[in-house]
Order: C-alpha cells, then structure tokens, then sequence
C-alpha cells in the first residue's frame, strides 16, 4: 500500500543525509536553510506514488526521488529574486536574508545537487531518465522567461497563459510521475500517460497557486500575499479580469497597472476588490476545475489496479484542497 505520511517521514529523513559541504558557508548555509524550511514535498511523492502504480517497491526510491525536490528548491531560490518576493515557507528567502549573489550561486549549485542524486538511478534507466529531465529543466526556465516576459505586455490571452504555466510549473509535476513509473519498469505509453496526467493536475496546481497568492490566509500561505498583484503577474485572475472589466472598473484596472509609484497595500486591496466584482474567484476555481477533471478522466485509460489509483486520486484531492 501506498503510505503518505511514510513517504514524507523518509523523503525529510533523505533530505537530512544529502552530504553538503561546509566551506564556503555562504555557499552551503542556504541550501541547507531552504531544504530544512519544509514545504509540501509534493514532487518526491508524486515521484514515489507513480513508482508505487507499476511496483510494490515504492519505499527504496526515496534517494532518487529527491532529484525533483531539490531542483523545485533551486528554481524556488532564483524564483523569489525574479518575483522580488520578501518571505517563503513562513520565513525571509534567501536573497532577504543573504543577498541575491548568494541566492544565485547556491541555487547553482543545488541544480548540479539535484543531477548527483540521479546517481541512484538503475543502470538501465538512467539515460532515459537524465533526458527527460533535461528536457523538464530546459522547460522550466521557458516558462519563467514568459512569466517575467508577461509582466510587462498588457495583454496576455488565456492560451498564452496555460503554455507559460504548463511550462514554468505543470512538466516537472508530470515529469515527477512519469520519472516514478520509468524506475517501476513501466512501458513507455503508460508512462507518458502519467505525465499527461500529471501536466494537467500540475496547470490546475498553478491556478490554485495563483488564487492562493490573492485569497489566503499570510500565516498558512507561508508567502506574501499579494505578490502577484504588485508584480503585475498576468496569472489567471488578472487575464480574466482584463477580459471582463468594462467600463469605470476598466479604467481603474488599467491605472493600477500602469501606476509606477504606488502604495503596495492600497494596491492590493484595490485589485481584489476589483476581482470581487467581477466574480474572478469563481473563474478561477472553475478553470482549474476543468484541469483537475481532465486529469481524472484520462486515468480511466491508464491500465492499473482501481485500489493503486486510489493513492493518486486522494493525493490529488489534496492538492485541489489544500490552503498553502
Ligand atoms: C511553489 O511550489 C511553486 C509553484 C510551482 C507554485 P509548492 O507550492 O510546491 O511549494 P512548496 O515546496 O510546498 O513550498
Ligand atoms: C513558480 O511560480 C514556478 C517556479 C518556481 C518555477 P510562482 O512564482 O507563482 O511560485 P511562487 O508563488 O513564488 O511559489
Ligand atoms: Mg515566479
Ligand atoms: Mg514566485
Ligand atoms: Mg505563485
């Protein structure tokens, strides 16, 4: 059976045996206080849930699995000095607490971490594996480009941006899947059906990432709520409030995202109200609704014992419940 809670016990009891150096500090100090500061875990067990659904030797995979964990943590370290982003998990990031210099070079180093715990890997399915996760890695820093690229054009269509979060966030969920299966002996098709499956719970996560960033509680959350709004992100809620806003409520959407100087606070509560009016919230479950649906219903397809499913869908479930 597939256990949550063991997963997570063996994923953090991992993640305290990755051998880090210790000189220079400033280079290893923040590797260590990013990994430490908890987070979901989601990707190592996605990675051991998709071994789980081909094997029933899920629990030795836990070495492996940690490749997709630390580079999610890299791409978070270089993340919050592009969205200029004050805390994460609760606590000031890297670049706050250090400064940006040091928040790129350990994030480097965490990206080559995370390729070393591919060592782990079987023989057999190691080259298969290392070029998947290239391919993941080279999409992840597309889809950031776009994401900063977005800030600055003043209109983004709702095509434009699921591509950017299908690649900034969405392939290394579905990479994380299909990596698991890969290593449980799984046949290609059955993999890449896992990955599907995966990209698509991994768009409805970044809808509910781009609620959560407006509609959540700071102490749960863990990050600045708002961010998003002060950044002029264009994520889900802002597209479909360009497309709805007519006329006064259009104007003062505009002016807020042209403003140079402005109060943050003010902002923010400006921009939900706006959201409010126009039922953005609403729009935004629905659409993420309809990525988590899909999911589902390609599952059917995918042959595997309905109990071994289970662990998948009740994992997901929490993911589309979840509050941080
Ligand atoms: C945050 O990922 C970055 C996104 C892709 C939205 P998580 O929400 O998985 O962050 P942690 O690891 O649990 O902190
Ligand atoms: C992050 O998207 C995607 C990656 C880190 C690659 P966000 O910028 O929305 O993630 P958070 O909200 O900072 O965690
Ligand atoms: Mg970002
Ligand atoms: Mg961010
Ligand atoms: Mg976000």
């Amino acid at each position: 059976m597939f256990d949550t809670q063991q997963a997570l016990q063996s994923i953090e009891k991992e993640i305290q045996n990755i051998a880090l150096g210790t000189h220079p500090t400033e280079l290893y100090e923040p590797i260590r206080y990013i990994m430490d500061l908890g987070g979901k875990r989601i990707r190592p067990i996605l990675v051991l849930i998709g071994n789980y659904l081909f094997t029933d030797d899920w629990q030795k995979n836990t070495k492996p699995a940690l490749a997709v964990e630390i580079f999610h943590n890299f791409t978070l370290l270089h993340d919050d000095i592009m969205d200029n982003a004050p805390i994460r998990r609760g606590k000031p990031t890297v670049h706050e607490k250090w400064n940006s210099n040091i928040a790129l070079l350990s994030g480097d180093v965490m990206l080559v971490k995370a390729y070393q715990q591919l060592d782990f890997v079987e023989e057999k399915y190691f080259h298969t594996i290392l070029r998947k996760f290239h391919q993941c890695a080279i999409e992840v820093c597309e889809g950031q480009q776009l994401d900063m690229n977005f800030e600055k054009v003043e209109k983004i269509s709702q095509g434009e941006y699921i591509n950017m979060i299908r690649l900034k966030t969405a392939v290394l969920l579905g990479f994380s899947l299909e990596f698991g299966a890969v290593i449980g002996g799984a046949d290609p098709e059955n993999a890449q059906q896992l990955y599907d499956f995966g990209v698509n719970i991994g768009i409805g996560f970044q809808l509910k990432d781009d609620l959560l960033d407006v509609y959540s509680d700071q102490a749960k959350f863990g990050k600045q709520v708002g961010g998003d709004i002060i950044a002029n992100k264009k994520t889900f809620l802002l597209i479909k409030a360009l497309e709805k806003a007519t006329g006064e409520t259009q104007d003062q959407l505009q002016s807020w995202l042209t403003k140079v100087d402005f109060d943050k606070e003010e902002k923010v509560k400006a921009i939900i109200e706006i959201y409010n009016s126009l039922n953005i919230k609403q729009e935004t479950e629905s659409k993420m609704n309809e990525y988590f649906y899909k999911a589902f219903q390609s599952l059917d397809s995918i042959p595997i014992k309905k109990e071994k499913k289970e662990a998948l869908i009740s994992f997901t479930n929490d993911l589309i419940n979840r509050e941080k």
